[in-house]
Formats: C-alpha cells, structure tokens, sequence
C-alpha cells in the first residue's frame, strides 16, 4: 500500500520496526536465576550421523548421551545444520529434530531456512563426511567437529587460530551441550588475552570490554540505566572478540540468534550461554578488522537506517513541558543564546490524560499548536512527539475504541491483555496481527492530519508494564486525567496463574535482581497472532526506540533509557554508545545533563562538551527534574555555543558517516581499537571514542578537574578548535591536556581530509554555507597522502543512496612531496551538489614543512618551547584551485 501524500514517516519501517519489539522484545519465552547452578548438566550428545545437506553445508543428529530432569527432560535427538553462508560467515543451527520451536521469525529478520526437519531425519546416508572427527572449510573459516560427546570448534584459515570451541574438559565449569525444552547450555573457550566487546544492552560500569566474572543478562526491560550491570532496555546477543597474536591483530564476530531470556557468563578463559528457550542459531564472522566485523554483521542483520540531515542537529525535550507557551518559549530561548537547535520534543505532555495519538485541548490547543509549528518549520526546525505501545483502556477513546473493534490487542485467557503504564489501564497492540498493522497505520495518519510531526518517540516498548501480571480496574477509583505521571492513579495487580512459560525452571538473573519473569512486563503465557507484514511508503523517518534487538538499526535510532544526572552515568554513557555501533544502531546518544536527579552546573557544561559529539544529541530531563535547556546557566551556555558550534561546522562529516554507516555499517562513534587495531593499550580504552576513522573526543568525566588525561595512538594530531596545537605521539600513551570548563578536546589525527562548513543555528542554514577542507598530513611531513570523503543529498527521499539524482559522493585526496601539495577529488554524479550551488571556499592544510613560531607544540608530552627546532607548519590556502591537479573538482 502506498500513502501518496507527504508523510514523513515511513510507516513501512515503522510497522516492522514495532513488530520487531513487540514481538522479539515482548515474546522473551522464558528466564531465570539461580545461585546454585551444579556445575555440569548431563554428559552431552553425541553424533549419530552427518552428511551434505540438500542445500549446502552439513546436516547431521545428535542424540543425547544420558539423560536427566535438571530444568527438565533432555531433548532427545537434534538435527544439526552448518553452513559456510559467505566466504566469512558461518552459521551453525541446532535444533530439536523432531519437532518445531520458536526461532526469530524468518519474515523479520530474512534468512536461509535449515532443512526441514523431515527432509533429514531417515535420508539414506550418502557422505563424504564421517562420524570420526572431521573438518568443513571456507576460505577463512573453517568448521571442526568431534563426534563423542559431540563438540565443534570454529577456527581461522589465515592464522590457525581457534575462535569457538564449545568442548569442555572434565576441570572446567560449564557442560558439553544442553538442549531442553526450557533451558539451552552452550560454551566456548577462549584465551586468557582474548578483548571481548558487546552483550548488551548494559551499563557495562566497568568499561566497554566485557569484565570477567560481571553479569550478562539479556532481557529486554525497563528498569532504567540507573541499575548496573542488569538486563536493560535491548538485547544483543552479539559480541566481537579481538586478539592479538605477536602484534598482529584480527577480530571476528559471533551472534547467537535467540529471542529469549538468557545469562551469558563470561570467566575470562570462557564463555557460557544458559538460555531459556528457542534454538541454538549460532553465526561466526571473520572479520578480520573490527570494521569488516561489523560490515558483515550489519549485510547479515540490516543495514543501519538512513537518517534525515537534521536528526544530526541538536535537540531539546523534556518531560513536563506543561504548555505550549513553555515549548515556544525554549525555542526562543535557544535563538536568543545563540545555542544551536534543530529539532523540539515533546514527552506525553501534548497528550490528553497520556493517550498517544491525542492532544490536550487546554494545554496544547490544535490552533496555537498548528500555528507554532509552521513557524519552526519555515525556520527548518523539526518538531518529534512520543508514542507508548500502550493503549489507554478507555471507552471515549477512540484510538483503543477503534483497536477493540479490529481486535488488534495481546490476548490473555482470550481477553485483551490489562497492563499498566501511563494511562492508567492499558491494552497492547499484537503487531503479528495484520490487522494491528493496518490499524496502526491508520491511527499515525490521523495524528499527522492533527499534528504533522516529523518523527516519532517510541518509549516503553519492552513493554513496559507496572504491574507485575495483569493490571485491575477497581470500580471505586478513577485515574485522574491530568498533569502527573499516569501511574498516580494506582490500579491494582493481579498474579496471572502460572503456566510454565511464566515459570521457568531456570532463573536468569532478571533485572539484576533475580525478579520473576513478568517482572514489569506483559506475562510470557499472554497469546500473539501469527502473522505477516505490509509495506507502506513516505519520507525519510526519524523513529527513536528505548527498546532494541537484532536488526533495530535497520529502523531507528537509539538513546540509552533513564540515566542518571551523574559524573558515573556520564561515562557510562560512553560504553553503551560505542557498543550500540558494534549491535548496528549507530545513531545513539545518552540524555544529555542525565534524566534524573538534577546534574549540577558544572555536570551539564561536561555533559554537553560530550554530548555535542554523540551520534545523536539530546538534552532530556525527568519530570520532576529542574529546567536543564542548555541556556538555563550562563557558563553551559558558553560550553554549548562552543561544543555544538563545532559539531553544527562538523555536520557534513557526520552525516558522511551515517552514509558510510548505511552502506558499511561502520560505526559513526568507535572505539579507538576500530583505527589502531594493533595497539593492545586501546583494547579497554572506554574514556575516549573516534568519530569516523580520525576524529578523537577526549572529554573531560571527573567534577572539579580542569585537565584530562588522554591516550593517544602514534602520529600527529590536530586539535580541530585550535589547529596551531598539535601533539605528536611516538608511541600510544597517556598526554595530560588542559580543559578548562569551557574546553572539549577533539583531535584530528594526520593523513585524513575532513569537510566541515561554517556551522550555524540550524541544520538547514549550516549546510548550505560554503565547504573548507581539512586536510592533515604528520606534522613536518615532506612525503605522504591524505584522504577523505563527502556524501550528499535530499535527505528527505526515504533512501540514503547514488543514481537517484538526488545525491553526490567526493572522495577527496592530497598528496605532498618535494614541496608540493596536491589536492584533488573523484567526484561521482556531481549534478546534485553542483545544482544546490556547494562550493569549497577554503583548503587548510596541516603538518607541512616550514613555517611556525606561534605554534604550541607537544612532542610526546613535552612542550616544545622553540617551535624553530620542529619542522612543521600550518599552511592555509585561500585558493583550492592552485592545489588541484587532475581529477573533477566539485565546484
Ligand atoms: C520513560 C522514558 C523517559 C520519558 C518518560 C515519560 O521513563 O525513558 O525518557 O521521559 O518515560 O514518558
């Protein structure tokens, strides 16, 4: 179905974005804890057979050795299924051989089926392969079995390395494989030196490599960024490994494809996944650069979605913006500090008594609201507003009138399931249901005919439920329809009856707290319907998403839930972006200045310091928190003009990431590995990111400190607010730089050509302003090259791509030697950029030879007093054209 008229969402994404959630995030079968885990369950299985399989790969059963009732009987007989997919990824199935179990649908997230389980079981056997212990090899990976008890190792071609080995010695604590209805056991040893990154979604308090002996729980749940190390919002079950044989770095990839609930315990030397239903879908990717890590996830899962222009400008939201005069005046108060500001949000405030797809007609007037809007949108400025999954159980509502008539709602014993959020009572649309899909769609067209929004806010989509079961109405109370949050109203909770989907014997560690499995969320007995999708068109969407799963990216960005106003919360905030990149949702960002409780002054200069170079820049507050708009203090006001005055020069950089991002699934923000992949002090490096290949953001992250101390990689950097200074450093290590309050330090490392434009107020206006290249050579360089890209485009055709006429690409080299610096350009369909009139005004060239007495200098820690004695210099040219030498110019 196709909307024909200007939608800027694309309901399509949207539908399967929501589908995704509610279903993967929502349908977590089963879970548990448990403290006294006996160390081995069972003796494993063993292979009966093994062949080619009809499409390709192997096909082979394993029966259960000895069985046992440890969290229920023992699947007898499992198909198994491997398959080299690519030249570097393989995947390995397990599953029960006689009978079908949930798997992530192969509609949401499309793949090669194994074969069906009748094809295998009593084929006539006709292999190459053998029950003795065999190999099966790619071109990088190859796949090792051992037949009794039956286990399997995944090993690199290039370097003879073991990445995957799930046999386990009598001394180790973790069994051979488990397979049960209800509980799934599978391990891997690893080395000792072995850099693991992912499994989240989690505060990761010890820093973005995973910390031996801290929990991994993947559960999706809203118990906030404030608990550490728990099961939050998304789950990933993802992680790259990263080793380092003698100097020689390589990484590789492993997912195991499963929806449900699981503890993931990571020892240092291994690695266990105890999971509470589906199946093993194990995928191995060879990298072996972090990059072509993540290059090969994101072509297996999605490609990261393409984001609108202005989603990389700043934005302003909080919860409790109680009128429209309060969000008017912010905007205006955002022009008058000259502080930039592209797009305005409102929480459920705009809503009447919090129902989504609703506005409060004393508070949010649809006139005074119209008018505004037009306003900001002739400026260029964007408006997002939220929505919950949550459907206010209400009969003059007509958005849940209209659902209870479709029958769209979650069943439980045949009635639509009652939860609690902020309505009050509330009912959960079941998007497997086509008709939700149609429903839905509807109900966002007649809230852009109300509102014509230019994005969507989707909260509590784990799904968030206050009630642990199922929520009552009692007769005698009603819920206020008002300004506080809709939880005041104090339904009461039932406990459901429970089957052994709400109980399941094995306890994952849930929200840290060993919580049953319902805990805040809709119990896992409740029913969806099997359903399909429908495809709808529009414009480019913005859709922002607290919950997550694997393959999220290919429809919206991220922020990292409830954080805290915090110095803590402020690098945390630093993991959880960085391994966001590496899960393929790299438009992410923390709320900036924190959530709850207030930050202090001093906080919030730091926070927007950071935040101005998060992928995704957000200032958003709790309700009860105090007005924290970046204006509201004078010195963070200084911070933001300066932070997000860079950011606004930077944009065309950021958005040639996201290109890059959705056409590579490179990371925007990476960790400093991503680049200096050899350099082992990097491995845990969680205080510093790179921003594309070359761009380095030092923050400051401790109160009352005025210096930082920085780890830089060897080479020369730029520092981008002040190109006189320049470290060089010969070896990776720590430089104390000054950062006084107002100070960010952001690096420019050498070799790299970036294109900036003059920044402004607004996206819009900033973009069109004239181009300077950056380009930076190692400092006192008298041979090297330099390289860099630029993407372009209307950003509001829903796809991000060349040779629809609407978009330019440039890579950009230079080159110097014997005193000459070249600088030129491969443009591809030029057209578009030379229509908008984009011209490069300026060409800056830094780290040549020459020149430099008003330099500050650091050469490996130590300030260089007489800049004579070090050959560099800075060089501008005002004149591109005396530089170009062959190629197209872009002008
Ligand atoms: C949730 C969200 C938060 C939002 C609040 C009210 O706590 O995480 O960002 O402000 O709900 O909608």
């Amino acid at each position: 179905m196709l909307f024909c008229f200007s939608f800027p969402l694309s309901l399509s994404s949207f539908q399967r974005f929501l589908l995704i959630f509610l279903i993967l995030c929502i349908l977590h079968v089963d879970w548990a804890l448990t403290t006294s885990v006996p160390k081995k369950i069972g003796k494993g299985y063993r292979l009966i057979s093994i062949e080619e399989s009809p499409n390709g790969g192997l096909v082979g059963h394993l029966q259960v050795k000895e069985k046992n009732n440890i969290y229920g009987p023992d699947i007898p007989l499992l198909q198994l299924y491997v398959k080299l997919e690519t030249d570097s990824r393989l995947r390995v199935h397990i599953t029960d051989a006689k009978k079908q179990r949930w798997e992530v649908p192969y509609n949401l997230l499309p793949r090669e089926s194994p074969p069906s389980l009748k094809q295998t079981i009593g084929r006539p056997r006709k292999s190459s392969y053998t029950l003795a212990a065999a190999e099966y090899a790619g071109s990088e990976l190859i796949f090792a079995y051992k037949p009794d008890p039956f286990s399997f190792s995944v090993k690199r071609k290039s370097n003879g390395e073991t990445l995957f080995d799930t046999a386990s010695e009598d001394s180790d604590p973790y069994s051979d494989l488990v397979f049960k209805d209800q509980y799934l056991e599978i391990s891997t040893k690893l080395p000792q030196d072995a850099s693991l990154y992912g499994l989240g979604e989690n505060t990761q308090p010890h820093g973005i490599k995973l910390y031996p002996n801290d929990p991994y729980t993947l559960y999706t749940t809203d118990i906030s960024a404030i608990n550490l190390n728990a099961d939050l919002y998304g789950s990933h079950p993802v992680y790259m490994d990263l080793r380092n044989v003698e100097g020689k770095a390589s990484a590789h990839g492993v997912l195991l494809l499963n929806s449900n609930g699981m503890d993931v315990f990571y020892r240092g030397n291994s690695l266990t996944y105890k999971v509470i239903g589906g199946v093993f879908d194990l995928y191995f990717f060879s990298g072996p650069s972090p990059l072509a890590v993540v290059d090969q996830y994101t072509a297996f899962i999605g490609r990261p979605a393409p984001m609108p222009y202005w989603s990389f400008g700043f934005h302003q939201c909080r919860w409790g913006y109680h009128n429209l005069s309060v969000v008017e005046d912010v905007v205006e108060n955002y022009k008058k500090a000259k502080i930039p500001l592209d797009v305005i949000w409102n929480d459920d405030d705009h809503m009447d008594g919090h129902k989504d797809f609703t506005l409060n007609p004393t508070n949010y007037p649809r006139p005074k609201l119209l008018a505004f809007l037009e306003k900001i949108h002739a400026r260029g400025m964007k408006y997002i507003v939220i929505i919950d999954p949550g459907i206010g159980v209400n009969k003059s509502y007509g958005v849940y009138q209209r659902g209870l008539a479709n029958d769209v709602f979650i069943k439980y014993e045949g009635k639509p399931f009652l939860a609690q959020v902020w309505p009050g009572a509330v009912n959960f649309p079941d998007f497997l249901n086509p008709k939700t899909v149609e429903w839905w769609g509807d109900e966002i067209r007649r809230f852009h005919e109300l509102v014509p929004v230019d994005g969507l806010w989707i909260d509590m989509n784990e799904a968030s439920n206050f009630c642990n079961g199922l929520c009552t109405i009692p007769t005698d109370r009603i819920c206020p329809n008002g300004t506080g949050p809709g939880w005041i109203c104090c339904l009461d909770c039932k406990n459901i009856t429970k089957t052994k989907w709400d109980d399941p014997p094995y306890k994952i560690n849930a929200s840290g707290i060993e919580a049953p499995i319902g805990y805040k969320t809709i119990a896992t007995s409740a029913y969806h319907y099997n359903g399909a999708l429908q495809g709808l068109e529009g414009k480019r969407p913005f859709i922002l998403s607290r919950s997550t799963y694997v393959g999220s990216g290919r429809y919206a960005a991220h922020w990292t839930g409830d954080n805290k106003g915090t110095w803590d919360d402020l690098k945390y905030s630093i993991s959880t972006m960085l391994n966001f990149g590496i899960f393929g949702v790299p438009m992410v960002g923390s709320d900036i200045c924190g959530f709850y409780p207030a930050p202090t002054e001093e906080l919030c200069n730091r926070w927007i310091e950071l935040g101005a170079f998060y992928p995704f820049s957000r200032d958003h507050a709790n309700f009860y928190s105090p007005r924290q708009e970046l204006y509201q203090w004078k010195s963070v006001a200084i911070s933001a003009r300066n932070a997000l005055g860079m950011r606004y020069k930077l944009l065309p950089y950021l958005y040639t990431l996201s290109y890059e991002a959705h056409t590579t699934g490179a990371p925007i923000a990476r960790p400093l590995f991503f680049t200096f992949t050899n350099e082992t002090k990097l491995y845990g490096l969680s205080k510093q990111f790179l921003l594309g290949r070359s761009l380095m953001v030092s923050p400051v992250l401790h109160r009352n400190k005025t210096e930082v101390k920085a780890l830089f990689p060897p080479g020369s950097w730029y520092n981008i607010f002040d190109m006189t200074k320049v470290i060089v450093s010969k070896e990776s290590h720590y430089l104390t730089l000054d950062a006084p309050l107002h100070v960010i330090n952001v690096h420019l490392y050498q070799n790299a050509i970036i294109p900036m434009q003059q920044g402004g107020l607004i996206s819009k206006e900033a973009r069109m302003t004239p181009f300077t290249l950056l380009v930076s050579f190692p400092l006192g360089a008298t041979a090297g090259e330099a390289k860099g890209n630029l993407f372009l485009d209307d950003d509001e055709l829903p796809e991000m791509k060349l040779g629809n006429g609407y978009s330019t690409y440039v890579d950009f080299y230079a080159m110097v030697s014997e005193g000459t610096v070249k600088v030129w350009s491969d443009v591809q369909e030029s057209k578009f950029a030379l229509e908008k009139g984009w011209i490069i005004e300026k060409v800056t060239v830094l780290g040549l030879r020459g020149i430099g007495s008003a330099f500050e200098i650091e050469v490996d820690g130590n300030a260089v007093g007489d800049t004579s004695k070090v050959e560099m210099s800075l060089t501008e040219h005002e004149n591109p054209e005396k530089l170009e030498e062959g190629g197209d110019k872009m002008k």
